[in-house]
């Protein structure tokens, strides 16, 4: 049997399941709770305080879990009564889901189209619930969680931001999807280059650079001749380390608003992750250092979006 993983906030407790749930513990595939059966609360709730974050299905059972997944993303986002924890715990577990899928298998139409629904969700769990950006950036990384981590961020911040400069619907679902994928290269490059994510760009040498700026260009040899992504978003993708001076890897210098959205964000979250210092630090930084690099007014509405959002705070 080959099993898929999938993370436990996608999983609701005393829901009806429609799949054969599993755990991995002790070197072997364990099963937690069969289809037409229910997790209960309790038992829920102490999985996660041992920290398992992760259930497994069997690959047969793939179309029930994704219809199990929809259904209940639509239910919750809708939900009058669901808190913005609960969205936010939802959405966070399709993505992250979804993003691991695809790091793993980049050229699987039905990850992409996971992706897609999760990326849907979070717009409109980001767009509906105040608290909600608050939250996502507040969580913790669990180990090894880094790089999907950072996509949830520049995801929703991003999505935020394109809002705040009047873009349409369908423009800030490209920018959500775009946001979740822009990194999936870097899982592909060598542990060695993997390892330069977490590094601050000042420290970089021109060759771990030159050897970095490849995860753009891995990622789009996957995903370029697939009929179901749409060209705005593999532009965005293949553009998201691109600045107005031309110093990205495909030393482009006319970028579309989308682009130059996504690329700013980038810039922030990830050096609020591979510096020591706060958002409050990192935006002034940005406002000094990237001012050749993008329009003042898109510097300023981020700035006003990090601040609405409560974001400079954490
Ligand atoms: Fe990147
Ligand atoms: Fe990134």
């Amino acid at each position: 049997m080959a099993y898929t993983p999938l993370r436990i906030n996608t999983v609701k407790p005393n829901r009806e399941l429609t799949f054969d749930l599993f755990i991995f513990f002790k070197e072997q595939y364990i099963i937690y709770a069969n289809k037409g059966g229910e997790i209960e609360q309790e038992k829920f709730s102490k999985l996660k305080k041992q920290k398992i974050a992760k259930f497994y299905i069997d690959e047969e059972d793939e179309m029930n879990y994704q219809q199990f997944l929809d259904a209940l993303l639509m239910e919750t986002m809708n939900s009058e009564t669901a808190t913005t924890e609960e969205k936010v715990n939802l959405v966070e577990g399709a993505c992250g889901t979804a993003v691991e899928r695809m790091q793993t298998d980049p050229g699987s139409e039905t990850s992409y189209k996971m992706t897609e629904n999760a990326a849907k969700s979070l717009r409109q769990c980001i767009l509906q619930n105040p608290d909600a950006l608050k939250e996502i950036f507040g969580k913790e990384v669990q180990e090894g969680d880094h790089i999907i981590k950072h996509s949830l961020n520049v995801s929703a911040l991003a999505t935020k931001l394109a809002d705040k400069m009047g873009q349409k619907e369908e423009q800030l679902d490209q920018m959500a999807i775009a946001g979740l994928l822009h990194d999936i290269g870097v899982m592909q490059m060598d542990e060695q280059v993997r390892e330069l994510f977490k590094k601050d760009k000042k420290d970089l040498t021109p060759e771990n650079r030159l050897a970095y700026g490849a995860h753009v260009k891995d990622c789009i040899s996957v995903l370029n001749d697939k009929p179901y992504v749409d060209k705005a978003t593999m532009d965005l993708i293949t553009n998201h380390e691109e600045v107005k001076s031309g110093q990205g890897p495909n030393k482009k210098t006319k970028l579309s608003e989308s682009e130059c959205i996504l690329s700013l964000v980038n810039i922030y979250d990830k050096m609020c992750i591979t510096t020591d210092l706060t958002p409050k630090e990192v935006i002034k930084e940005i406002l000094i250092e990237e001012l050749g690099n993008f329009e003042l007014d898109l510097l300023n509405k981020f700035k006003v979006v990090l601040k609405e959002e409560g974001l400079l705070d954490i």
